[in-house]
Parts: C-alpha cells; structure tokens; sequence
C-alpha cells in the first residue's frame, strides 16, 4: 500500500467511501446488512490508513468521522432559519374530530392527512447544503438552539453526505431516539459502573447529545427518523411524496406512514398504533397527523406555539389495576427514606409488576392508599411504574390510614424532615448501615478513588462479613481476608438472580486497586470523603485553595466563604463534617496509610514571588487558561485575588466579555488593564 501512488490512493478513497456509504446506508437505514461485520471492519481500517497517509483526501464526511473525536466545551447557540414549532396535543377521539371539523371549515376541499408515529427522542434539525451535511441543531427554545453537529455525525444512520437529486440547500427535522435494546444495555453498564441510570430512553438520548466527547458519543446507538422538510426548493407540493423522495437521498424515513382522507382511517391508525406500539424497539408517545397538500398548510397557518395544519394525538399511558400488600421502607445512601408499594403481580406493557415507588409521606397522603386497597398503576415514561389511584368502592371498611414510620427501619433512629424537603431523612449518617455503605461506594467510585474492581455487591459482602466499617478500612484488607467470599443476590427489578463474589484474578485486581488509590491527587480524595455538597468541582476548588487536609479542617467559617464559590451552606458542611470525631480520625486513618492529604505541587511550574503584594482582579474569560487556573497562578506566584475593583488594586487581569462598569472602573482609577498574554509575560509562562 505503501507504494500507492497518489492518484491511485485517491481513488481507493473514493471507492472504499462509496463502498462503506453504501453498507452504512443498508445496515443502519435500511436495516438490511450487505456485508458482515468483520469485512465492513477491514474496509474501514484500510481507508483510516489510506486517510493518514494522505491527509489531503481526508473529507469531513467520510465514513470514518463517524467515530468521534471533536470536543465540544460549550455548544453554539444557533438561530433557527424556520422557528421550530411544537404540536398542540390531544388526548381523545373527539377532539381528533373537531380538529377535522376546523380543517375542513378553512379548506375549500377535502383535506387529505398524513398520519406518522409520534417519536419520543430529542427533535434535531439537519440543515444540508450541496448535499453535506451543515449542522444539526436542537429545539432550544423554537427561536434557537445548540450546534451539536460534532455529536450528531456519529449518528450512522444520519447520512453526511446525500445521494440523488436533492435540492441545494434544505433543513429536515426528525427525532433522535435511543433503541430500548441499546438502552437496557446503557442502564445495566452505568449500574456496574456507579452512575445513576437513565429513567428512560428519551432521557438516554438527550444525555448522550450533551456530552462534550463525540467519541462516547459514536460508542452510543442513538438513531433518528426524520419527519418534515423545509425549503424554498422542495421537489414536490406534497408533505408525503417529499418524505418519500428524502428516502431516496439516503434519509431514515419510517414506513409505518400512512395517508388517510378520513377520520374513520385517522382513528383506525391511532387505535392500531396505541397497542402495537408495545412491538417497537423504540419509545413512541403518539400519532401525529398532518394536512398533505404544503398549499393547504400554509393557508391554515399557525397560532402563536403551533401549526393549526397538524396535532398530536397522545397515548394514554397503561394502566391495571392491583391489590396493595405492604409498605417496604427503603434508606438511600444518603439516608433519604423512599416509600415502595409492594403489590400483588400484575403483568402491565409486557413486565410483571411487583412495586412501585411511592415518593414520600405527602405521596402517601395525597393518594390516601391504604393497605389492602385495589390500586391503579401506571407505567408513564419512566420505568418504575406508579400508582395514580386508588379503587375506592372497593375499599374495605376496616381499612386504616396509613401511618408513616418515625424511625429508620436500618438502625432505629428518630427520622427528621428539613423544611421544604418532601423527603424524611435518617440523620444517623455514620452508623446507619446504608449510609455507610453509600458512603463506602462513593468513595470507591470512578470519579473518585476510582477502585472500580469492587464492583457491584461486593461492598455489600465485606460490610457484612464485618470487614469493613468505614472506607479507611479498605486500607487493611488482604488477600486472604477476601479471597473465595461470596453472595447470592436475589432477582429484583427484572434482574435475574446472580452470585457476587471474590474470584483469584478479581481479588488481585481488588488488592491491585487499592493500593493504586494511594496515588490519586488530593482534590478527588476531598471529593471521595463524602463531605456534604462537595461535589467534585467543589473539592477542586478547595484542594487547590487550601492545598492539605490541615489547612481545610483548621479553616474557620469566614475562610471558607472567600473561596471563590464556596456559599454559607457548603462552608457549614464542611465545618460540620470535620467538627465530628469519627470522621477526624478516619482522616488521620487515611495520613496512614499514605493517602494523598496535600496537593503535589506541578513539577512543571517554577513558581516564585514574583507577585508578591500585588492585588489581582481577574474578570472576563481567557483562552488559554480557565479563570480559576488564573486565579491560582496569581497566587502561586505571590499575588492575591479580590472581587472589587479599588485604588488598591495592581492590575485588572481581562479576558474576552469583561463587564464594561469593570472596565471603566479601572480606567478611571488608572490602573493598569492587562490581558492574559501579557500576564503570561509577567510570570515568565512565555519567552
Ligand atoms: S412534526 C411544526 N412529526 O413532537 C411541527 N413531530 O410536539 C413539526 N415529534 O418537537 C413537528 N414525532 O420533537 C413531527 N412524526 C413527527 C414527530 C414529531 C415526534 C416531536 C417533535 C416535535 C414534537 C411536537
């Protein structure tokens, strides 16, 4: 291949381009695969070489770009050349029937409609010049919206680049879904990993096309169909025969459309639709209907939200109706007590149902479920079904309110409700056996000390066998301590029955893990702690204010609030936290065995006192350092940081949009403006 000269190589990109188009086109639009995958593979991989070698042929929208790679900090806000209007929604026949009575009132023919399925993703709107692929942009607000285009061509069954006659300039809309299969997959991954699940696919979806990594991206299978053009040149004066021809450009377009000039043949669709729906790898949530003829929608016109040539028919969501056995308690990590109904089995859109969350007391109390009562359930948009109702001419005579516990079903103790809060809380955070396991599994978390050999259920198993009590215990367990331990856990939520346990090569790798953790920096080990509010930003920023542990506990009330962004309630947090003895000598527990207390100091980075004395206010946004890493820098260098502009202040450090009062500020006052580069400059970071 080597030896391939370029006119030669120029050509074999072409042809594999064309070629791989093609089995994209027919695997992922079509759903009829031309190749297998082994094959596709090699193709792709010869044309990724060819691409390198001559970088000169590399087409932003050959079909390796659909792999990712370009990061988005923050998404464009874009204007909509068409705004991006939503759909009235109806919920019954009968006013499916005055929609009809009020399309033939301002049409002087009959009307012909199209009925589609209503998709339940994130709406996008592709604009494509010369047949390439622009930009893809969401709703927003209808007026405007974010430029994901980065993310969106990952998506392999939108096409990059058209076949056919296609107009020169065009926007189509459709809908980004996550396939159920995909998502059971997402779910069942973030469990292992200590992420919090997806509620649904349409959440799935928007989630994944906000991520800043188009490379996670194009590892997700989100897929879109596209349902409306908008255009000065469309080929035809028919909504359905431009769906149509769109197909032939190499678009998604569902076959399950239908033209009906009747509202027997409207109803006929919803009805069908409503329980085959149960049949789809993909979420709809309704039909929609829209007039034909582009003429006659444009007569009709819109109100000030939506077309009045189209409505949405919503689908009910399911409902049975069951017998309510008992009340479980459940204590979440952070002591919150979640009510779950348990219920006599009831199979509701294809999954038996056993439970039901609850919420809270107010829940409890709105419903005025009891037990024993027949109880309708409902299974909306979110997986864990829910009860709406209660059947009450069948309630029994004797049955009694329900009196909600006032201690924690864990460890006993009195539970609390804060003002304002819906839900009532165990205040034993660390004693009470949840907690302290959450506690424990949030300190061993990806983002945090980032053991993740101790998967799922094990922290379980070695809380139980009293192993463990608090995290710093992890710092003691040897191999022989853990090695052959097991645990069966029991099927719950859809999930079969499985063994949780310590195999040879997982304790290794469990040892292996924990003793790495002794490296991880500072800031995470803040964030691992599990000080209330302190997420990950936020012990970043105290990691790098503070720079050790001593430094932190030692830190008043008033020291905390002048870190930039620490408020009056994560400055309590963190004096609470550390006015508790226990958790003072799991600290010191940590300092032993050679945890990262104190933030190690950038070998790359000679600092010195360059600065001293001198008063910074940076305001604005910077383009090679974020503003916090300006801040630091200062005083890294000797200087310090204020808010205000006064006649003490040295130098005003400006990034792009800084407030015009600022600015003014600092003129009248005469002091010195300087930008990043110059700052740069002062503390020798350039030559
Ligand atoms: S047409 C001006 N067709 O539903 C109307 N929308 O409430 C343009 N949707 O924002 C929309 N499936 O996200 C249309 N077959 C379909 C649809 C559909 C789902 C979504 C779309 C839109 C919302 C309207």
């Amino acid at each position: 291949m080597n030896n391939m000269d370029k006119e030669q190589a120029h050509l074999r990109i072409e042809k594999l381009t064309k070629e791989l188009d093609h089995h994209n086109y027919q695997y992922y639009v079509l759903s009829r695969p031309s190749i297998s995958d082994y094959d596709f593979d090699m193709l792709l991989n010869e044309l990724i070489e060819l691409e390198k070698q001559y970088p000169e042929f590399l087409s932003p929208q050959s079909p390796t770009q659909r792999v990712g790679g370009d990061i988005t900090k923050v998404f464009r806000t874009v204007q909509h050349k068409y705004p991006m209007l939503s759909l009235a929604n109806t919920y019954s026949e009968e006013e499916i029937l005055n929609f009809d009575k009020r399309t033939r009132k301002g049409l002087v023919h009959d009307p012909i409609y199209v009925c589609e399925l209503k998709y339940d993703g994130v709406a996008i709107g592709l604009t494509y010049k010369n047949g390439v692929l622009e930009k893809a942009v969401t709703r927003g607000d209808g007026i405007q919206g974010d430029d994901i285009t980065a993310n969106v061509k990952t998506i392999k069954s939108i096409p990059l680049k058209l076949k056919g006659n296609y107009p020169e300039e065009f926007e189509i809309r459709g809908e980004i879904f996550y396939p159920h299969q995909g998502f059971y997959k997402l779910n069942e991954e973030r469990e292992v990993k200590g992420d919090n699940p997806f509620a649904n696919p349409r959440n799935a979806a928007s989630g994944t096309l906000k991520m800043q990594d188009s490379t996670e991206v194009a590892k997700r299978p989100l897929d879109c169909y596209l349902y409306i053009l908008y255009g000065e040149n469309l080929p035809h004066a028919s909504h359905y025969k431009n769906l149509q021809e769109a197909k032939n450009w190499g678009f998604k377009i569902s076959e399950d459309i239908k033209l009906c000039n009747s509202l027997k043949d409207i109803l006929n669709f919803i009805r069908y639709w409503d329980k085959e729906r149960a049949n789809l790898p993909y979420d709809i949530d309704g039909i929609v209907i829209k007039l034909d003829s582009l003429q006659d929608q444009q007569s009709l016109g819109f109100t000030a939200k939506s077309p009045r040539w189209a409505i949405s028919y919503k689908f009910k969501a399911e409902q049975v109706s069951t017998e309510l056995l008992s009340i479980s308690y459940q204590v979440g990590r952070t002591g919150a007590i979640t009510p779950v109904a348990n219920l006599k089995p009831v199979l509701l859109a294809g999954t038996t149902v056993k439970r039901a969350s609850l919420h809270n007391s107010d829940i409890i109390k709105n419903l005025d479920v009891r037990i024993g009562d027949q109880v309708f359930v409902e299974k909306g948009g979110e997986i864990i079904p829910k009860i709406v109702g209660v059947d009450l001419p069948k309630r029994s005579l004797f049955s009694q309110e329900i009196k909600y516990i006032s201690n924690c079903p864990e460890c006993g103790t009195s539970l609390i409700r804060k003002e304002g809060e819906a839900n009532h809380y165990c205040p034993n955070t660390y004693a009470c056996p949840p907690q302290i396991k959450g506690s424990i599994e949030h300190f061993i978390s990806r983002k945090a000390m980032n053991i993740d050999s101790l998967g799922e259920g094990k922290i379980d198993i070695l809380y139980e066998k009293g192993l463990i009590k608090n995290f710093a215990d992890l710092y003691k367990l040897r191999f022989e301590d853990i090695f052959g331990l097991e645990k069966i856990i029991p099927e719950s939520e859809g999930k079969k029955e499985r063994k949780v346990g310590f195999k040879e090569k997982s304790t290794q790798n469990i040892i292996k893990g924990i003793e790495a953790s002794k490296q991880v920096g500072f800031e995470k080990v803040l964030y691992a702690i599990g000080i209330r509010y302190v997420g990950e930003t936020v012990a970043k920023k105290l990691a790098t204010y503070f720079k050790n542990i001593d430094a932190l506990m030692n830190a008043t009330f008033e020291e905390l609030v002048e870190v930039d962004e620490i408020g009056d309630k994560i400055a309590q947090a963190v004096i609470d936290y550390f006015n508790y003895n226990a958790n003072k000598s799991l600290i010191e527990e940590l300092r032993i065995y050679g945890l990262q207390l104190e933030l190690k100091e950038d070998p790359n980075l000679i600092s010195s006192n360059i600065l001293e004395g001198k008063l910074f206010v940076v305001s604005g946004v910077f383009a090679n350092h974020s503003r916090d890493e300006i801040k630091s820098l200062v005083e890294q260098y000797g200087g310090k940081n204020t808010g205000s502009i006064s006649s003490k202040t040295s130098y005003v450090l400006a990034g792009e949009n800084m407030g015009p009062s600022k600015l003014a500020k600092a003129e009248k006052l005469g002091i010195p403006i300087i930008s990043e580069s110059e700052f740069e400059k002062l503390i020798n970071l350039t030559t």
